[in-house]
């Protein structure tokens, strides 16, 4: 870092706006084969807490890459510049006071685990969506696993690219024959007992 660019603390912090808006922010991780269920989880998590008035924000991998991170593909440089990214984008919003929720394949440890030195401690809840392969591509949702098969998509999770599960994540969701209800209700009271949400 240029010495020459010095930080500049302003004066509504984090405890401030988590006064204002009568909850904690953190960073919740959702991580997870294609097609495991990661955003489908999210995205109904998400809508609880809304509905609970928390203040919320959900990124996901297809959105971003429409715009913050357009024209990275999946090899292993791009997918840790991809995650870098969404980090930095998740820590200002968790700086802003919001619960944020992300949903990313991160097949790789040392980029979540550079998401969670971002933040302090306490504030990344890595989310374990733990589908069986198997699974995942019998869904196969978009066609992706089909094609990655005929080898017309390259570097795919879990086929000719590695996914290496977390191994101490804060929730860790086994979702094989679970209702979505379930797995969202099994989430919150995790946070419950991190007293991160009342
Ligand atoms: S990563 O690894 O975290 O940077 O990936 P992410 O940004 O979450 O993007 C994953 C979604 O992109 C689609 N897709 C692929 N996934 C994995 N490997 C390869 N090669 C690939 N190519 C495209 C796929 O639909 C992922 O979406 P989800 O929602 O996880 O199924």
């Amino acid at each position: 870092m240029n010495k020459d660019i010095v930080w500049h603390q302003h004066d509504i912090n984090k405890a401030a706006r988590a006064e204002q808006k009568g909850h904690k922010a953190f960073l919740l991780w959702f991580t997870g084969l294609s097609g495991s269920g990661k955003s489908t989880i999210a995205g109904a998590l998400e809508q609880e807490l809304f509905r609970r008035g928390v203040h919320t924000y959900l990124l996901d991998g297809d959105n971003v890459r429409h715009g913050l991170c357009k024209g990275l593909g999946f090899t292993t440089a791009d997918r840790q510049e991809n995650l870098r990214r969404v980090g930095e984008a998740a820590k200002l919003m968790v700086d802003a006071g919001l619960v944020v929720l992300a949903a990313f394949v991160s097949p790789y440890r040392a980029d979540r685990d550079a998401i969670r030195a971002l933040l302090p401690e306490g504030e990344f809840v890595e989310v374990f969506v733990d589908t069986p392969l198997a699974e995942c591509e019998q869904r196969d949702p978009k066609g992706l696993y089909k094609k990655a098969r005929a080898g017309e998509i390259k570097h795919f999770t879990g086929i000719d690219d590695p996914y290496e599960a977390p191994v101490q994540p804060e929730v860790h969701i086994h979702n094989h024959d679970r209702s979505v209800e379930e797995v969202v209700a099994e989430v919150l009271a995790k946070l419950q007992a991190r007293e991160l949400l009342s």
